[in-house]
């Protein structure tokens, strides 16, 4: 039987995330919106099954705005939410966000109670820290994607910068997803060469600044609405390893207890994503400058979850 991958949201991203999954047969997919978007979603789902000859995948894809369409669901990626326009913080979006997702956990804990839930929605570090609360769901059940999409910022800077496959550039991305991030230079290779070998501190510097800046970047080309090609392969990878146990590590937002002295916040950390969900949390031995731009993440972060008052 094939697995189930339930899309909440189906705009932007969540048509993105639809069509990858499907390409990449992970499974059969229902896109669930809201009742006034649901012939937007059904007739998106549709040219998706009319795509399917020329990309040669078999999947079911349907979209509906009742919530009992995700019953048995192995994955739950959630994009529902406004996303951010010109001038937006992250955070602006809260109040509009949170009611959204309060409405996404509800439908997902009742019935889908077992999937592994990936949430995209913005503010992500306090969306998946909500999410995660009214659930109840256990934490390796529950993680943000915001690390593997800032990751993958990282490593497409560094390619055009040096002029090199991305293929080969290795790092990770720390912390929360503002601007205040931590891309680590220090552990970032290109074929196994430190980045500090090939790249100037100049670049470097320019680098992490681009890094942090993405999101907004691109916000500000669009002018109105967000990045969606790379936050749907981002959200896919993860999916992906979940589902086929590849065993990825992956920087996610993930429930920390302890871990680089954060307590009960979803901060970007390396994870080990496997069929049993977020199975490990590694710990990176970081030096003081690291340590220092970790706890002032962490103090955003800590600042926009206490905004939600859970
Ligand atoms: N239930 C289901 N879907 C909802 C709900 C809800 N309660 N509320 C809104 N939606 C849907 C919208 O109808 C829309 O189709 O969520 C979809 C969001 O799509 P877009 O507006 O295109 O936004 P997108 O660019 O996909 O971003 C979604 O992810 O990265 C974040 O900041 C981004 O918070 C934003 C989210």
């Amino acid at each position: 039987m094939r697995k189930k991958i339930a899309v909440v949201g189906g705009g932007q991203i969540g048509q993105i995330v639809a069509m990858i999954a499907s390409q990449k047969e992970l499974g059969d997919v229902v896109v669930v919106d809201i009742p006034g978007y649901v012939n937007v979603v059904k007739g998106k789902a549709l040219d998706l099954m009319e795509m399917a000859p020329h990309g040669n995948y078999d999947a079911s894809i349907v979209g509906a705005s009742e919530y009992q369409e995700i019953a048995g669901a192995d994955v739950v990626i959630i994009t529902a939410g406004k996303p951010r326009e010109a001038g937006m913080t992250r955070e602006d979006l809260l109040a509009v966000n949170l009611k959204i997702i309060t409405e996404v956990a509800a439908g997902v804990k009742q019935h889908a109670p077992k999937a592994f839930c990936i949430v995209l929605t913005n503010p992500l570090d306090a969306m998946v820290y909500a999410f995660y609360k009214l659930t109840g769901f256990p934490k390796h059940q529950v993680v943000g994607m915001a690390g593997t999409l800032d990751t993958a910022r990282w490593r497409a800077f560094i390619g055009m910068e040096l002029g090199v496959s991305v293929a080969d550039v290795a790092g990770t991305v720390l912390g929360g997803h503002g601007p205040d991030m931590v891309p680590l230079p220090r552990l970032t290779t290109v074929g196994g060469v430190p980045l500090a070998e090939i790249a100037t501190k100049e670049q470097i510097d320019r680098l992490v600044t681009r890094t942090r800046e993405a999101g907004t970047e691109i916000v500000k080309l669009f002018g109105k609405g967000s990045a969606f090609f790379s936050p749907a392969w981002s959200a896919i990878s993860m999916a992906e390893s979940y589902l086929r146990d590849k065993r990825r590590v992956l920087a996610c937002a993930a429930l920390c207890e302890g871990e680089y002295g954060v307590r009960g916040l979803f901060l970007g950390v390396p994870c080990l994503i496997s069929g049993k969900g977020i199975e490990k949390v590694f710990e990176i031995q970081l030096t003081a400058d690291e340590k220092a731009m970790l706890d002032k993440t962490c103090a955003s972060v800590r600042k926009t979850v206490e905004e939600t008052k859970l």
